[in-house]
C-alpha cells in the first residue's frame, strides 16, 4: 500500500478524438459542451481532483506559413472558449474541480477577476485558473499588438496582472453583502472599496462589481518552463505543473529546482503542489501500440507540437536527431528538451513519438496495471505530489476506458489515488494531504 497522489484530467475544448488511430468521429458533438460534460462525470466518479482545460487564442500559421495546416489538421482550432465551458461543466459535476487557462497578456484583468469569481460561485469554490502569458503572436495580433512582448517583459506585465486581480478579488470583504431587509441595505458599502490600481501597464479602478465567491480567488496552476517563468509560479502558483518529458531525473530536478525557488522567495514549498502532465496508453506492449501508429497520424501530431513551439518540425528529416542550432520561438523548454533528446542520438521520429505518446522513459504504455505500478514508481522517485493524465485529440472509447476502467481501479487498488473527496472546494481537495 502506498500514500496517495494527486490526479487531473487535461483536456482541451476541441474535437476529441481526431488524432487517434480509430474511432475518429468519437465525441463529434464536443462543441455542445456534451462531450466534456460526460468526460467530467466519469472524471469525478473516478475521484479525479480537477479537470484542466488548455487554451490558445488564434489559428495558427505557423506551420506553413498560412491557417491551412492549422484547420485540415486540426491542430490548434477548431477551440471553443473553456472559461464558458466550465460555466456549462459547473452544472453537470458537484465535486470535481474545474480548471481553465488564460492568459494575463490577452485578457483585462477586471474581465478576468470576474469571470472567475463568477465561476467560482456557479461551481461553489471548484474554481482554478491556469495563468499563462501565451506563446503565440497570432493570439496577440487578435488583441491589437504586433507580437508577443518578449518572455521577461511577459512575465512582468503577468505580475502587475496578479496583483490587480487580488485587489479586485479582495475589493469586497467576505461579510460585505448583509441583506439586511430591516434597514434596506443589500451590501454595506463600508465594506466594499475602489482600488485605484495605477501601473506601468494596468489601469483599474475597482472596485469588483461581482460578489466574492466561496474560495475567494480560484486556484492558481501555472506551468513557466523559462528561468523567469519558474520564479514567477514558485512566487505566485498553488499548483505548479511540468510534464513527465526527461523522465524521473528532469521531474525531480524540475521539483527540486521549484521549491529552491519558492524558499527564495519565503514560501513553504508545502503551500505548491508539484503535479506531471502525462500521456499513457493501455496496451498488450510498447511495441504493438508503436506499429499501431499510422503516417497520417504522425504528420498531424508533428503540426500539432510545431504549432506549440514556434518551430515548423516538418523540415527536418524524421529519421535523424533533432537539429541542435534550432531557436525557439514559442514554448522553450520544449524545444531545449527535443534538442536534448537529439543529442543523445534519438530521432526526431521516436523524440516525437514519445512526447504525444508516453514516454518510454515512464513505462507508461503498456497492461493497465504495469501503467499504474510504473507511474507509482517514478513519484516514489522523482517526488512530486501527483499527475495530470493528457486525453485531447487522441480521446476515444478505447482510450478513455484505459484510463477509466483500467489504470484508475489498478491505481485506487495500490492505495495511490483517493476514493472519495475529502473537501468541499477544489483547494480543499488538493491541500488534504
Ligand atoms: C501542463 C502544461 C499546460 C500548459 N498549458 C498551456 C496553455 O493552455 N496555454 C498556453 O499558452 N501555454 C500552456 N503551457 C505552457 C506554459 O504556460 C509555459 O508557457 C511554457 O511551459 C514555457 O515556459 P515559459 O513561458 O516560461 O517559457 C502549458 C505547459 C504545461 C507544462
Amino acid at each position: 500500500m502506498t500514500t496517495p497522489i494527486h490526479f487531473g484530467f487535461f483536456s482541451s475544448f476541441s474535437p476529441p478524438a481526431w488524432q487517434a488511430g480509430s474511432d475518429r468521429m468519437y465525441g463529434s458533438d464536443w462543441w455542445s459542451g456534451e462531450y466534456h460534460a460526460r468526460l467530467a462525470q466519469r472524471a469525478e466518479d473516478a475521484n479525479f481532483d480537477f479537470m484542466f482545460f488548455e487554451d490558445t487564442a488564434a489559428v495558427s500559421t505557423t506551420v506553413g506559413g498560412s491557417i491551412d495546416m492549422d484547420l485540415r489538421y486540426a491542430l490548434s482550432a477548431p477551440k471553443n472558449d473553456p472559461v464558458a465551458l466550465l460555466s456549462y461543466l459547473a452544472g453537470q459535476t458537484t465535486r470535481l474541480g474545474l480548471i481553465a487557462t488564460a492568459s494575463t497578456t490577452l485578457y483585462p484583468p477586471f474581465l478576468l477577476a470576474r469571470l472567475y469569481s463568477t465561476i467560482d460561485n456557479l461551481s461553489r469554490g471548484r474554481a482554478g485558473w491556469n495563468i499563462v502569458t501565451s506563446s503565440e503572436n497570432e493570439s496577440a495580433q487578435n488583441f491589437g499588438l504586433d507580437a508577443l512582448p518578449p518572455t521577461n517583459e511577459r512575465y512582468e506585465i503577468a505580475e502587475e496582472f496578479l496583483e490587480v486581480v487580488r485587489a479586485l478579488w479582495n475589493s469586497w470583504d467576505e461579510d460585505a453583502v448583509v441583506r439586511d431587509q430591516e434597514n434596506n441595505v443589500y451590501t454595506d458599502p463600508t465594506k466594499v472599496r475602489a482600488i485605484d490600481h495605477l501601473g506601468k501597464h494596468f489601469k483599474v479602478r475597482g472596485p469588483l462589481n461581482s460578489l466574492p465567491s466561496p474560495q475567494r480567488t480560484p486556484v492558481f496552476a501555472q506551468a513557466g518552463g523559462s528561468p523567469r517563468g519558474r520564479d514567477f509560479a514558485a512566487q505566485n502558483a498553488e499548483l505548479i505543473m511540468s510534464t513527465t518529458i526527461g523522465g524521473v531525473e528532469a521531474m525531480k530536478a524540475f521539483r527540486e529546482d521549484i521549491h529552491g525557488r519558492m524558499k527564495k522567495f519565503g514560501r513553504d514549498p508545502k503551500e505548491c503542489k508539484v503535479m506531471y502532465a502525462t500521456h499513457l496508453y493501455v496496451a498488450e506492449s510498447r511495441a504493438d501500440f508503436r506499429s499501431s501508429i499510422t503516417d497520417s497520424q504522425l504528420l498531424s501530431v508533428l503540426g500539432k507540437h510545431s504549432a506549440h513551439l514556434g518551430v515548423d518540425l516538418n523540415q527536418f528529416p524524421l529519421d535523424e536527431p533533432f537539429p541542435q542550432d534550432v531557436v525557439a520561438n514559442g514554448t522553450t523548454s520544449m524545444v531545449e528538451s527535443l534538442k536534448d533528446k537529439g543529442r543523445r542520438g534519438q530521432s526526431l521520429r521516436d523524440a516525437i513519438i514519445d512526447f504525444n505518446w508516453g514516454d518510454d522513459e515512464l513505462g507508461l504504455v503498456g497492461p493497465a496495471s504495469d501503467v499504474a505500478q510504473n507511474l507509482v514508481s517514478a513519484m516514489e522517485e522523482a517526488g512530486g505530489d501527483g499527475y495530470i493524465i493528457m486525453a485531447t485529440q487522441d480521446a476515444n472509447e478505447s482510450h478513455l476506458s484505459g484510463i477509466f476502467d483500467g489504470v484508475v481501479p489498478e491505481l485506487k487498488r495500490l492505495g495511490a489515488m483517493r476514493t472519495d473527496y475529502s473537501g468541499n472546494t477544489l483547494r480543499e481537495n488538493l491541500f488534504a494531504f
